[in-house]
């Protein structure tokens, strides 16, 4: 397989943003939220973490982006578990040679506070990566009750060439 680009490092970027409703179970990095009133809006399992890294990681190496693969008017995404897109993303960036070194993700919600949980979805969040906790950052932002009714988090990644 032909390597996309000689460069020894690639940064990747990636955002994803679910409008909360109640009733519904708000997941983070993999990790339910146990006091969350409110749960994402997703045709997916609405795991807004998850989606932003698998964008992250897809676009460090300009393979587009999760929608792309995931398109989420096909029904047979109904409900789907985000580790596997996260999966299938890391999966691709494998495959040209490539692997995350380190993810660094800002999650903005009014409420709840999720400080608490910071240490768990760390270690999700890496474990579905291979790396080790440390190598995961996670902020959290309120929005100022600018955006209450919405999850939104932001993803950067630095992809490292194998073999470097
Ligand atoms: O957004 P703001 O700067 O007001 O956030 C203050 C602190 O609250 C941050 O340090 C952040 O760690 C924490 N926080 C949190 N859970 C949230 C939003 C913010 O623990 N949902
Ligand atoms: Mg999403």
């Amino acid at each position: 397989m032909t390597l996309p680009s000689p460069l020894p490092y690639r940064i990747g970027y990636g955002e994803d943003a679910h409008r909360l409703e109640a009733g519904r179970l708000l997941v983070l990095g993999g990790v339910p939220i146990p006091h969350a009133a409110r749960g994402a809006v997703a045709h997916s399992d609405g795991d807004a973490v998850l989606h932003a890294v698998a964008d992250a990681l897809l676009s460090g190496l300009a393979l587009g982006d999760i929608g792309h693969y995931y398109p989420d008017t096909a029904a047979e995404h109904a409900g789907l578990d985000s580790r596997v897109i996260l999966q299938d993303s890391l999966a691709l960036v494998r495959e040209w040679k490539y692997r995350p070194a380190n993810v660094a993700l800002v999650v903005t919600l009014d409420r709840p506070k999720l400080g608490p949980l910071r240490a768990e979805i760390a270690r999700t969040v890496a474990g579905l990566l291979g790396l080790p906790e440390t190598e995961v950052g996670v902020s959290f932002k309120t929005s100022e009750g600018l955006a209450p009714d919405h999850v939104q988090v932001r993803v950067t990644a630095l992809l490292v060439r194998d073999g470097d």
